[in-house]
């Protein structure tokens, strides 16, 4: 049988550059697909001068395309300045890797997301956004579809695991309809907590159970 995957894009999925976890990243991310409920993790290390991307890495749970994307995502990066990165596009990725097909589209655009939410993450973690938006409810919800729920691989906010979320003054309350003794409450909680303490002007993030 023949694969609709150019020799390059074989090639990294076989051979994946950049693959694993960085400890203590500068800034990191997990993104997921609801098309196909795959998950991709980015990793970076960033020079505070300069703002290179000195290091980063990858973890997939996704398809060959998205394996690929990730390899040449992170070497497309690696020795780029912040805002260089931001520019990498899914298209310039998949132009790489001499074309995708077209229904693994969002196999590539979850790479780059990731790669940008990674960014971003180191952004806010050390006060470099511009645009500073007040934080809001939906920009909570936002967050919270960030968040994966390991037992589908989709969302916690798609899968119902969120009962209420309250923003008081500059602390935010998220109640999640699971027991505190449920497998995976801790990782859900430091998931949470990491991707909504990053907002510029959150000073606590609470993270309470049903029981
Ligand atoms: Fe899920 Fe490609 S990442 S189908």
């Amino acid at each position: 049988m023949s694969l609709p995957y150019s020799e390059k894009v074989i090639e990294h999925f076989k051979h994946p550059r950049n693959v694993g976890k960085i400890d203590n990243p500068d800034g990191k991310a997990i993104e997921g697909s609801a098309a196909c409920g795959d998950m991709v993790a980015v990793y970076i290390k960033v020079d505070k001068d300069s703002k290179r991307i000195e290091n980063i890495k990858f973890q997939s749970y996704g398809c060959a395309s998205n394996i690929a994307t990730g390899s040449i995502v992170t070497e497309l990066a690696k020795g780029k300045t912040i805002d260089e990165a931001k520019d990498i596009s899914w298209q310039q990725a998949a132009d790489e890797l001499g074309g995708l097909p077209p229904i693994k589209q969002h196999c590539s655009v979850l790479a780059v997301d990731g790669l940008r939410a990674a960014i971003n993450n180191y952004e806010e973690k050390n006060g470099l956004i511009k645009n500073k938006k007040a934080t809001t409810i939906e920009i909570i919800n936002k967050r919270l579809k960030h968040v994966m729920n390991p037992i589908t691989g989709l969302d916690v906010v798609k899968t119902n695991l969120i009962k209420k979320v309250e923003l008081i003054n500059k602390e935010i309350i998220v109640i999640m309809d699971i027991p505190s003794n449920h497998q995976f409450a801790n990782s859900l909680k430091e998931d949470i907590v990491e991707k909504l303490e990053a907002l510029w002007d959150i000073e606590r993030v609470k993270v309470e159970f049903t029981e």
